[in-house]
């Protein structure tokens, strides 16, 4: 089997455009430039950039590209690919780290391994440009094809040098950004596994891999353990299933952390979803391979804060099983006792995230957690309300929600908050127990919220529902059909941004 991945050498230089030494130099370039910032390089190739504005060939719209040749013979690099950046005030970091990705495609299509990166003038500071170019040459460093047995395949990017001018400063956070690029496609290359190779047993113990590779405390506990504490939901949904559930518990203790925080993260695991009895259509059933994504972000995000040493105390809690139809399975209408002693009827076998991530909420709050954010490709509803590239956002209290809002929004995983009115509350009670797992359809995404934070006692709890955003449907010039690794990102940014929000008062 290929591996999924490889994270490229990145490194930062003080040298100017034509010192750069690769097999390929990117050029980022807006649709309308102040001619004078270009003309160093128009002239090296020769007034091509300028040919190609007046005739229309390039015009630097968003995530073109345009390869055009070095005339000059002072320039090492003797290849230019310009990627186009679209209108210059709308310039931000996920547009860069979009057109490394670009970038980063063109050439390992072309088995070009060697890349200089000039980023050019702008507002966006060198640090950020940095860590956002390591970040997009890593995502393009990912290929899909794990069992493909051919050997026609695209090359692999060794090497990314990033020419700035006041570049020495950036180097760590090159570094972050390529570890945070790693981790991002480890958590792609997990939920791009199929449901047979990666059952339970095995996302455990690969995540117990990773999780001591990163210096991580790892607890794996097995089904008598899941059984000595009463987590009936958990278990109730891994009934229909002849693989027994794991718990992945992973610590991140760092000794200079940020006093009273615990922050943790509570990632549904479920290996495959067929819905239980309550058993989905074929069409497109295959997708729910992924319906591990949140959990992989979570294992992966905790893993990458190790590396990075952020000082902030972590928690990951990652709930796993399959959720299948077998003759042992829940039953409609069934009652579970989660291990908080929540009694819930079972009205749809196929809302199992839901039960699984509220026993693993309540053992987060066991475990001391303080701040609590899950993710869960949870709803076909929250992919109604927003689609494809933007996650659902919700949570409380609101001054919570809005610093992973913010996270999300400097980690370029775009979210969008939601809201979780008390009065959503009646769409999912039952006769018979505390309440049902489900609301039907009207407010889908909101319910399923609702529920959770039932689990989530009063602490601060923010959750992203990324069912729309975990799997890219359709390939686009920075992002190929496929797992996306939404959610490793923020969850970094939010414990690098610790220090800020760990002063809020956030308990009502
Ligand atoms: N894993 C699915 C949600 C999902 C759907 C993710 C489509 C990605 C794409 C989840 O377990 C599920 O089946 N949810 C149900 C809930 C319903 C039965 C209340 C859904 O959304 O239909
Ligand atoms: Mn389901
Ligand atoms: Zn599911």
């Amino acid at each position: 089997m290929r591996s999924a991945y490889t994270t490229p050498e990145v490194a930062l230089s003080a040298r100017r455009p034509d010192e750069l030494d690769a097999d390929l130099l990117v050029v980022p370039i807006f649709e309308s430039s102040s001619a004078g910032d270009e003309a160093p390089l128009d002239e090296a190739c020769g007034g091509a950039i300028s040919r190609a504005r007046a005739s229309s060939e390039f015009r630097g719209k968003l995530y073109d590209t345009f390869p055009t040749p070095v005339i000059a013979p002072g320039w090492r690099t003797r290849r230019v690919l310009l990627v186009g950046a679209g209108k210059a005030g709308d310039w931000t970091p996920e547009r860069l780290r979009r057109v490394a990705t670009t970038a980063g495609l063109y050439a390992r299509q072309r088995h070009i391994e060697r890349l200089a990166f000039v980023p050019g003038a702008s507002p966006i500071p060198t640090a950020t440009a940095a860590q956002v170019i390591a970040e997009g040459v890593c995502h393009a460093n990912f290929d899909g094809g794990s069992y493909k047995t051919d050997d026609d395949k695209w090359g692999w990017l060794q090497h990314v040098e990033i020419g700035v001018p006041d570049g020495l400063k950036a180097q760590a956070a090159v570094g972050r950004g390529c570890v945070i690029g790693e981790f991002t496609n480890q958590a792609r290359a997990f939920s791009n596994e199929p449901g047979n190779s990666l059952t339970p047993r095995v996302f455990a113990e690969r995540a117990g891999e990773i999780g001591k590779a990163a210096g991580l405390g790892v607890e794996i506990l097995d089904e008598t353990k899941i059984a000595a504490l009463n987590m009936g939901l958990l278990l109730g949904v891994a009934r229909g299933s002849s693989e027994p559930p794991r718990l992945v518990v992973l610590r991140h203790e760092p000794a200079n952390a940020v006093p009273g925080v615990l922050l943790a993260f509570v990632g549904k695991g479920i290996t495959f979803d067929t819905g239980g009895i309550s058993i989905k259509p074929a069409q497109d059933m295959d997708r729910m391979k992924d319906d591990m994504s949140g959990g992989a972000a979570a294992i992966c995000a905790i893993a990458a804060i190790a590396r990075l040493n952020v000082p902030v105390r972590c928690l990951t809690l990652v709930p796993m099983t399959e959720n299948m139809p077998g003759g042992r399975a829940l039953k409609p209408g069934d009652v579970l006792r989660s291990a908080e002693g929540k009694t819930v009827e079972v009205l749809n076998t196929d809302a199992e995230g839901r039960l699984v991530l509220g026993d693993a909420l309540w053992y987060a709050r066991q475990l001391g957690a303080t701040h609590l954010v899950d993710l869960a490709t949870l709803t076909g509803a929250c992919v109604v309300a927003l689609g494809k590239t933007t996650s659902g956002l919700f949570g409380t209290p609101p001054a919570w929600v809005e610093q992973v809002h913010r996270a999300s929004e400097r980690a370029g995983d775009r979210s969008w908050p939601m809201p979780t009115f008390d009065d959503y509350k009646e769409l999912f009670k039952s006769e018979i127990a505390d309440f049902s797992n489900t609301g039907g359809r009207p407010a889908g995404s909101i319910t399923a919220a609702l529920f959770l934070k039932e689990f989530a006692g009063d602490l601060p709890w923010a959750h992203l529902d990324i069912a729309g955003t975990a799997w890219a449907e359709d390939a686009k010039p920075y992002q190929p059909k496929g797992a996306t690794g939404v959610g490793v990102r923020t969850l970094v940014e939010l414990a690098l941004d610790a220090g800020t929000w760990s002063k809020l008062n956030l308990r009502g």
